[in-house]
């Protein structure tokens, strides 16, 4: 085993493990920056990292004449951050911030100030189900990272055919980027930053959890489910001026059960998405059927047990989320809510 320790200007530092024909990176607390001066980290990188899948957070183009380029760009996935640099022509295909690529490397690396040369960035242009999107998300979209992690598990534990569909609906980084700042609501639960996603993993992992100690229900749709139940939310609200937000024409006219049962259709028209038929309509099923609707609406009754399990979780997430906002610190009644019929009262002990 051969131990390399990799630091940045922060004085963050990492170890980079070389075991037989094996390397992996150790004691990453965070993401980093990789500074490797080292000779021997630099030959070592193009094994360590070919096939990782990154975002681009930063790329700067410099004109160097007659048709030429100089490329530097910035990587992340949670993994780890890199620097990178690479010349091209005219004709390159164009690389654009947000974008899921992986680093093509020369014959030889070589590393100078922290930045990593390579032959060229690879982008991947259609939607990858071996892609695990929670792991490309940057600290500046959600800033709880314990938050990311849980939700990057919960998406490695879905089948290849219904993380496809999820990664085709969000390959567009600009959604994604939205479904990952926006709120849950303007004012009620889970309306800060990043509300929606905090009450998108929750409503997941309880649907993992209910989905799993039933024979008759399906966890990989449950929560592929739970994943989009409010995903079309990230279309529903905009920031306002004064640090609020305001609700979408979209919301006002369709809402985002309307927008999802949409994205889902286009992903699946645009994409080949290798869903099972009966999960395909199950899934539209969910998102368009209600309890009690009137005959004449033609609205469907909640057929799947899915459905009712993912309108527990989701109603359970949000109630919590409105006692955390209004409980009183030392127990007994807590404050109004508009979307609570009482105070809550809270017991200690
Ligand atoms: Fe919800």
């Amino acid at each position: 085993m051969h131990k390399i320790l990799l630091s940045n200007q922060e004085g963050n530092t990492t170890e980079l493990i070389r075991d037989g024909n094996s390397f992996q990176l150790s004691k990453i607390s965070s993401a980093i920056d990789l500074a490797a001066n080292d000779a021997v980290a630099v030959e070592l990188l193009p094994d360590l990292l070919s096939g990782d899948v990154f975002r681009v957070i930063s790329i700067v183009r410099e004109d160097l004449g007659k048709g030429m380029f100089h490329n530097e760009a910035n990587l992340f996935n949670s993994r780890t951050s890199i620097k990178v640099e690479w010349n091209d022509n005219l004709f390159a295909a164009k690389i654009y911030v947000g974008q899921i690529v992986s680093p093509k490397f020369g014959y030889e690396a070589t590393c100078v100030s922290g930045k990593i040369s390579i032959q060229k960035l690879v982008a991947y242009v259609r939607p990858n189900a071996k892609v695990n999107l929670f792991n490309l998300i940057p600290h500046a979209w959600v800033k709880d990272r314990e938050l990311v992690k849980r939700g990057a598990i919960l998406m490695d534990q879905l089948s290849d055919a219904h993380r496809l569909l999820f990664n085709a609906i969000f390959w567009d980084h600009a959604r994604f980027e939205r479904f990952s700042r926006q709120p849950s609501s303007m004012i009620g639960h889970h309306s800060e930053q990043s509300g929606n996603f905090r009450h998108t993993v929750e409503v997941a992992e309880e649907m993992r959890k209910h989905c799993q100690t039933r024979s008759f229900t399906s966890i990989n749709l449950g929560v592929l489910a739970a994943f989009l139940h409010d995903a079309g939310k990230a279309d529903e609200y905009e920031l306002n001026s004064k640090g609020g937000w305001y609700l979408t024409d979209r919301g006002k006219l369709l809402g985002h059960k309307v927008t999802i049962v949409e994205w889902i259709v286009a992903a699946v028209a645009k994409w080949d998405i290798t869903l099972p038929e009966n999960h395909y309509v199950g899934l539209l099923h969910i998102f368009t059927s209600a309890a009690n609707a009137p005959e004449w609406l033609g609205i469907r009754e909640p057929a799947l047990h899915e459905s009712f399990l993912l309108s527990l979780c989701d109603r359970l997430s949000g109630r919590d989320d409105l006692i955390k906002q209004t409980k009183s610190e030392s127990g007994g009644f807590g404050r109004s809510h508009r979307h609570l019929k009482a105070p809550v009262f809270t017991l200690k002990g």
